[in-house]
């Protein structure tokens, strides 16, 4: 079975590249398993039902989530219903949506675990027991981990933590794509970032003079979604009949769109 994993969708362009993108993706890599990052598909920041169907028109099976998942308090209740979605797993119960979910392919049963790191990030519990006992009670034939995460080095260690345990471990959240793609000795692809969908002529998919001024000046700057230079970026995994991955493959193409 083959996965595409595309890191976040970053606003209409992000909308827009994947959309244009996805058949000549297909094409190519044939998945069987499309999962996607949504957490920045609204405005630059968030999720709301109708930017999540666009994803799914645009050929996602799944939808993966961050830490701006709840920006938009109307995507609350179509996070609570709609099965193909998750959130981060170890943030509180209470909180809407599922953090885990489990959808076929393939004629096989994936689960599909989103976490957050937990550092420089708020969580409610550790993402390393949260996986461990989310594992102890998934009933799938392979589990896919998108890790949204800050710093590369709780990233790497979540990918030794579940060598051998998922098929794959993508992270995401960063927005920049990094060059350590490979399957892990015991079997689990992974990636610490597999970087976003969106335009880069940004800074992580804000207009570039805009960030800059933040940083430069310190003062509030209001943020606006980049649209120069659309790419998608991702990873295809092969994951073979026992649950584990026989490659990891990088995917950075630029959107043909204008
Ligand atoms: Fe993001
Ligand atoms: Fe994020």
């Amino acid at each position: 079975m083959r996965v595409l994993f595309i890191g976040d969708v970053v606003g209409g362009p992000g909308r827009r590249g994947l959309k244009a993108t996805m058949p000549g993706l297909r094409e190519r890599h044939r998945p069987d398993l499309v999962i996607v990052n949504g957490e920045n598909s609204a405005g630059g920041m968030g999720i709301t039902e109708k930017t999540a169907q666009a994803i799914f028109d645009a050929g996602a099976d799944a939808i993966t989530s961050g830490n701006h998942v709840y920006r938009h308090r109307e995507a609350y209740d179509f996070l609570d219903r709609d099965e193909r979605v998750v959130r981060p797993a170890n943030y509180p119960h209470a909180n809407p949506g599922r953090g885990h979910t489990v959808v076929e392919a393939a004629g096989m049963r994936v689960g599909l675990i989103n976490l957050s790191g937990a550092v420089g990030l708020t969580v409610a519990r550790s993402p390393f027991h949260e996986v461990d006992a989310i594992l102890e009670r998934i009933e799938a034939d392979c589990t896919i981990v998108d890790f949204h995460a800050e710093v590369t080095s709780e990233k790497v260690a979540m990918g030794w933590h579940l060598d051998g345990r998922v098929a794959a471990v993508f992270g995401t959240h960063t927005h920049v794509p990094t060059a350590d793609a490979r399957v892990l000795p015991l079997g689990t692809a992974y990636i610490s970032d597999v970087g976003m969908t969106g335009a880069r002529t940004s800074v992580l998919g804000v207009k570039p003079e805009q960030a800059l001024e933040r940083l430069i000046t310190q003062m509030p700057v209001k943020f606006e979604t980049a649209e120069e230079d659309v790419w998608v970026m991702g990873a295809v995994v092969e994951v073979n009949e026992r649950g584990r991955a026989d490659s990891i493959e990088q995917v950075m193409v630029p959107a043909p769109i204008a």
